[in-house]
């Protein structure tokens, strides 16, 4: 099957282009929402997925905060209106400036990832006369079992502060006066499909509120980040990603204090399945071993199938005919340039219109200018 596409409409429009499908971005907003209001989760959407205005500006009509990790980030969240109190600031490389755009911007929170970063924060929000509330991102050493580049929860990885550093961080922290602990930060990776890392996570959170109790220390806000993965084999089968079995997980392994907020970062399974990249077929190159099928996309547009090796699910829009066996690669002059080798696809010609689903997360934002050419346009079903 293939998914719902206004072909007739989409033919006026200059290809390459992100297609936003805006029925299903609500709905998996939705669903996210009730899920998580049934166990008054909060959700902040990580922004790095995808910063397209009107998205940013549907998801902020539902009442989700949003995490950022960059001055760009933070501007982009304010200019969709999203209320500061509603925006944390994440990374392991915050520069001065970023530090400065917040704390004038008074957000809600920093997580902070090292020693030396909250030793700035402090510094800065001191000369500004301000307390900056931050959360300290530890890494919790949970091997998610996903994509080596997307895996963040590891010790080797740059990310957070170690376990074994926990203490003297805690050390450090009470000398600072204008830094104020309110909340603990996670992420352990993205694209998860397999629950079971979580399960570990909440066990390694709830023995890390063990040993701070030790100190007297009970924050406001645990922050689980995010990572929920989304079926890119099926994606009409499964549009929305199961948040209410992803929730579940936490409530029942993470027995939160009383007046404790529990926080989640979700950015690929809010805006993944509702986006696709529509591109037209410039030639079909046929060879001795193998046929390409030559598109006007490349990974300048999506950088995912040549960078992770990642999979998304290719249809021919245009074409009923007899499926035959293809490369389907894009006009970049670099041979990483290829979305799929040797799969199966409705015999295509030159002018077909094809459809790389699954791509509203980490697609668009992700889009680069190399060898010149235009960053894509967006569209969206409703505005069509
Ligand atoms: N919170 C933090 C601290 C993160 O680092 C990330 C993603 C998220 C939340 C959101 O994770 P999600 O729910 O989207 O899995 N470009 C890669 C994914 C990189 C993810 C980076 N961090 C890709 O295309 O697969």
């Amino acid at each position: 099957m293939k998914g719902n596409f206004p072909l007739d409409k989409l033919k006026n429009i200059q290809t390459p282009f992100y297609f936003y499908d805006t029925g299903l971005l609500r709905n998996t907003i939705h669903a996210a929402k009730s899920a998580a209001n049934k166990y008054n989760y909060h959700i902040h959407y990580a922004v790095k997925a995808n910063a397209n205005p009107r998205i940013l500006s549907i998801i902020r009509e539902n009442g989700f905060g949003i995490d950022c990790v960059s001055g760009g980030e933070i501007q982009a969240a304010l200019n969709a209106g999203f209320p500061a109190g509603k925006i944390v600031f994440a990374g392991v490389g915050k520069a001065d400036w970023e530090i400065n755009l917040a704390l004038d911007a008074s957000i809600a929170c920093f997580n902070v990832e090292s020693i030396p970063e909250m030793e700035v924060i402090h510094s800065l929000a001191k000369a500004k006369g301000k307390t900056a509330s931050i959360a300290l991102r530890i890494n919790p050493e949970i091997n998610a079992h996903t994509h080596h580049h997307i895996t963040t929860g590891l010790k080797e990885n740059k990310f957070g502060i170690n376990l074994d550093c926990l203490d003297t961080t805690l050390d450090k922290l009470e000398t600072l006066s204008h830094v104020k602990l309110t909340g603990l930060h996670f992420h352990i990776g993205s694209q998860l499909t397999d629950l079971e890392p979580f399960m570990a996570l909440c066990s390694r959170v709830n023995d890390i509120q063990k040993q701070l109790l030790k100190r007297k220390i009970i924050v406001d806000i645990i922050n689980f980040g995010g990572g929920l993965g989304i079926d890119y084999e099926h994606p009409d089968r499964n549009p929305i990603p199961d948040f209410q079995a992803y929730f579940e997980v936490f409530y029942k392994h993470f027995p939160a204090y009383p007046h404790q907020q529990i926080h989640f970062e979700p950015g690929r399974s809010i805006v993944g399945q509702s986006g696709s990249l529509i591109s037209k077929v410039l030639y079909v190159k046929e060879g001795s071993s193998k046929n390409f099928v030559i598109l006007d996309a490349g990974f300048t547009e999506l950088i995912r199938p040549a960078f992770y090796e990642a999979y998304h699910k290719i249809e021919n829009l245009s074409s009923g005919e007899q499926p035959e066996t293809y490369d389907v690669v894009g006009p970049i002059c670099e041979s990483s340039d290829c979305f799929a080798r040797q799969i199966d696809l409705n015999k295509t010609q030159r002018g077909d219109y094809i459809a790389i689903r699954s791509a509203g997360a980490y697609g668009e934002i992700m889009a680069s200018q190399y060898n010149c050419r235009r960053l894509p346009a967006a569209y969206f079903s409703d505005l069509l």
